[in-house]
């Protein structure tokens, strides 16, 4: 029987948390619907040491402590993007189906179980620990011993993690994205800020977080003082580069994609619908929009799947979707965000090649929406990612055919 290794990282089992402003978030920015997966957000104290702190149960003797964000102290959102004990269940359970599952947590054991183990192909959904690689840990354990496994390889998901350096891959492949400059220092700010050619709004957001870290309608700034507010609370916050990019008033959707080469497909598109936003509100899916607004008492109804939109768009928004996923090297399945300029044409907003994939409907995950409207059911999501990379890697599965 084909022995398939499934590595992921679990959110500990821990204290309930209410979001807050400062709080963040969700993995791959993905809505809270019911917010099952904040049940695990741990406490602060809980922050410094993920190794110890997984419950997985492991007794791994624990390397040093990734050290915790130096602008995130008290600020408990090192597993925001760590899945929960129901998603790493459902996709098991969807997986079991075509061979035997080896359950293998991305933990500081993984390399070493991973290598006694030997399965046949990994099935990753693992965020990693630590560090603006950690998306390419495990893609990259698996390539050191041979070991074939789905998704995107360890150079597409650090590319994707850092929205700048996804941009200008973008922009060498002439696909649509607005335009940006990245702000490091005070420095830099003061030149931009002071600079009578700077144009606004401008949309400023950090370079390299997901899940709508440090992204509310504040990041939508509207002159001089604004932008230097803003840019210099973001700089302090998340200790990174500062996006300051061409703010794109269009329409919003977010597209699945799965499968490689010619025959990759985009699923069914899911539009933003900004008219169910508190009235007043910037049309921005950030943290407020997923995180205040949308409550389980009150779920916000923001998406549509499929969008009605005329042919063209869709087929534009197709075309620039699938030149993203090939530009990037993405490989079985991606979801990419993309928004409109004034004038229409569809820009890449950002490539998620570690989809959220939250199995409750009732928690509006993206992808698994997608799929569900062309017709394909979790279970056959999570299979047909896995048998594209058995497929382009030549492994044999108990079940043939993608569906
Ligand atoms: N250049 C931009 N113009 C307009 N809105 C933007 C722009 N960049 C991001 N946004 C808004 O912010 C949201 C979150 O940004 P995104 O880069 O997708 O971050 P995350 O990784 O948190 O999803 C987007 O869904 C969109 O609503
Ligand atoms: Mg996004």
């Amino acid at each position: 029987m084909t022995r398939i290794g499934f590595a992921y990282n679990q959110k500990p089992d821990s204290t309930p948390a209410s979001p807050s402003a400062t709080d963040a978030v969700d993995a791959d920015d993905e809505p809270p619907g019911t917010r099952r997966d904040q049940r695990s957000r741990p406490s602060s104290a809980e922050h410094s040491n993920p190794f110890t702190a997984t419950g997985g149960g492991t007794g791994v003797v624990a390397p040093p402590a990734p050290a915790p964000h130096p602008a995130a102290a008290g600020v408990s959102d090192v597993y925001a993007e760590w899945d929960a004990p129901e998603t790493i269940d459902a996709v098991a359970r969807a997986l079991s189906a075509l061979g035997e599952v080896v359950r293998l947590e991305a933990d500081a054991d993984f390399p070493a179980r991973l290598r006694d183990a030997r399965p046949d192909i990994v099935f990753n959904i693992a965020e990693g620990l630590h560090g603006p690689n950690r998306e390419a840990h495990v893609p990259a354990i698996c390539e050191y011993y041979g070991i074939p496994y789905s998704g995107s390889d360890p150079l597409t998901l650090s590319l994707c993690l850092h929205k700048g350096h996804t941009k200008r891959m973008l922009a060498a492949h002439g696909i649509p994205t607005a335009a940006f400059t990245l702000v490091e220092s005070e420095a830099d700010l003061e030149r931009l800020a002071a600079d009578p050619r700077t144009v606004y709004p401008r949309f400023v957001k950090p370079v390299q977080e997901g899940s709508s870290k440090g992204i509310t309608e504040r990041n939508l700034v509207r002159d001089a003082h604004e932008l230097r507010q803003r840019t210099r609370e973001l700089l302090r916050d998340y200790a990174q580069p500062v996006l300051v990019e061409d703010y794109l008033p269009g329409a919003e959707f977010t597209c699945g994609v799965l499968g490689n080469g010619p025959a990759a497909r985009v699923l069914p598109i899911v539009g933003m619908r900004f008219d169910t936003l508190p009235a007043g509100a910037a049309p921005i899916y950030g943290y407020e929009a997923k995180w205040i607004w949308d409550r389980p008492d009150r779920p916000l109804d923001i998406f549509e799947c499929p969008a009605r939109i005329p042919a063209p768009l869709r087929t534009a928004i197709e075309e620039v979707v699938l030149a993203a996923y090939h530009a990037l090297g993405c490989r079985d399945w991606s979801r990419i965000d993309v928004r409109l300029d004034a004038h229409g044409t569809p820009h890449v907003i950002e490539i998620n090649p570690l989809p959220g994939i939250l199995p409750d409907p009732a928690d509006n995950s993206c992808l698994p929406k997608a799929a569900r409207a062309a017709g394909l059911s979790y279970d056959e999501l999570i299979q047909a990612c896995l048998l594209h990379a058995a497929e382009r890697q030549g492994v044999a599965l108990e079940r043939g055919s993608v569906p």
